[in-house]
């Protein structure tokens, strides 16, 4: 066996994450406000579904990204906070329809709503924050950030349509794997970073660098959420180890394992991807494996050189507080657990 991997340290106190909550405090705030507010309805279900997933709380990634962007640019409005409970809605929306497709057991340390409120309900109101979004967006009167999120909503859509038609593939390359988790959640950072500039009518170039900014922080994100499948902990992760390996999820680990594998170990992945046969030890061997390969190491190494070109785009802007922290929360996001 290999040295053992480093995994990203827990969460401390004081990380960008939490120095950059502190920046934006009073933002996000108005934020959660906001996503309270528009989470209401007279049909019972829905805020009582929607609640179990809000409150049990999530990292709020995305929407503090939108709002930290915003100040960056020295946005000095307040459609920010509709775009940042937008993108949080659409965040929550993929939650609710993913744990349907994945038929997860955790979510954010809770059991997921379908398994309380059944598929149904759970893709319904999924439906129902979707649109919530786009109320929300429509009511900022911003037609190109409108579009940047509802492009941003169909690529995600695509990016998980895609990754369904490659399950159990274990040849699937390296190009096409980037592509999904483009897609699935890349698109929704970059989107996330891009509104900001949009409604602050900065520069093409800010606008670009913010939407770079994003997208490789969403890469480094997904990269990591994926190794973190493969060796996180549980219960700082507040989802399940070894769901893609249960559904035949092909991630970078795995597809990099593969190429380098010799025969008896090609012939495990072809028994539990493709024949998708599967005894309870396997995923303690596929653990391993991955470990002796080391592509769980060069999986996140991949993650930091993507959040060091994040570091990289911001570049463009002067040196502020908001600039310095925002490119922390780029080695934050490889360093996370939780
Ligand atoms: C989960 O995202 C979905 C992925 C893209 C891996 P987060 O890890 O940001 O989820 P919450 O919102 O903090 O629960
Ligand atoms: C996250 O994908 C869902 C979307 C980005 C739409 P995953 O299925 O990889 O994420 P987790 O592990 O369930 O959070
Ligand atoms: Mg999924
Ligand atoms: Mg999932």
């Amino acid at each position: 066996m290999s040295a053992p991997i480093k995994f990203p340290t827990p969460q401390k106190q004081g990380s960008p994450a939490q120095q950059l909550m502190e920046l934006a405090r009073q933002d996000m705030a108005a934020v959660d406000s906001l996503i309270t507010d528009r989470m209401q309805s007279p049909v019972g279900i829905i805020p009582d579904l929607a609640a179990h997933l809000v409150s049990a709380g999530g990292k709020r990634l995305r929407p503090l990204l939108t709002v930290a962007s915003a100040a960056l640019c020295d946005y000095d409005g307040s459609d920010h906070h509709k775009l940042a409970a937008a993108v949080e809605f659409i965040h929550s929306a993929t939650l609710l329809h993913d744990d349907v497709v994945d038929e997860s057991d955790l979510r954010r340390g809770k059991r997921p709503a379908n398994k309380i409120w059944g598929n149904a309900s759970s893709i319904l109101v999924g439906d129902f924050l979707f649109a919530g979004a786009f109320n929300l967006m429509v009511e900022t009167g911003s037609m190109e950030a409108l579009s940047v999120l509802s492009k941003a909503s169909s690529v995600i859509a695509e990016g998980e349509v895609k990754q369904l038609a490659a399950l159990r593939q274990i040849t699937i390359t390296e190009a096409d794997y980037m592509d999904v988790i483009r897609a699935k959640t890349a698109a929704l950072f970059a989107a996330a970073t891009e509104v900001a500039p949009i409604i602050a009518n900065r520069s093409t170039a800010e606008r670009a660098a913010l939407r770079d900014y994003g997208m490789k922080i969403g890469l480094a994100f997904q990269l990591v959420d994926d190794t973190l499948d493969y060796g996180g902990m549980e219960s700082a992760l507040g989802k399940s180890i070894g769901d893609d390996f249960r559904e035949g999820k092909v991630t970078l680990p795995v597809i990099r394992a593969y190429q380098q594998a010799g025969p008896e170990e090609k012939e495990f992945w072809h028994r539990v991807v493709v024949e998708h046969h599967q005894i309870e030890t396997d995923l303690e061997s596929a653990i391993s494996y991955l470990r002796a390969a080391g592509t769980l190491e060069s999986t996140l190494d991949q993650a930091r050189k993507y959040a060091s070109d994040a570091r990289q785009a911001l570049s463009i802007f002067p040196k502020s507080d908001w600039r310095e922290t925002m490119r922390d929360l780029a080695g934050y996001v490889v360093d996370r657990i939780h």
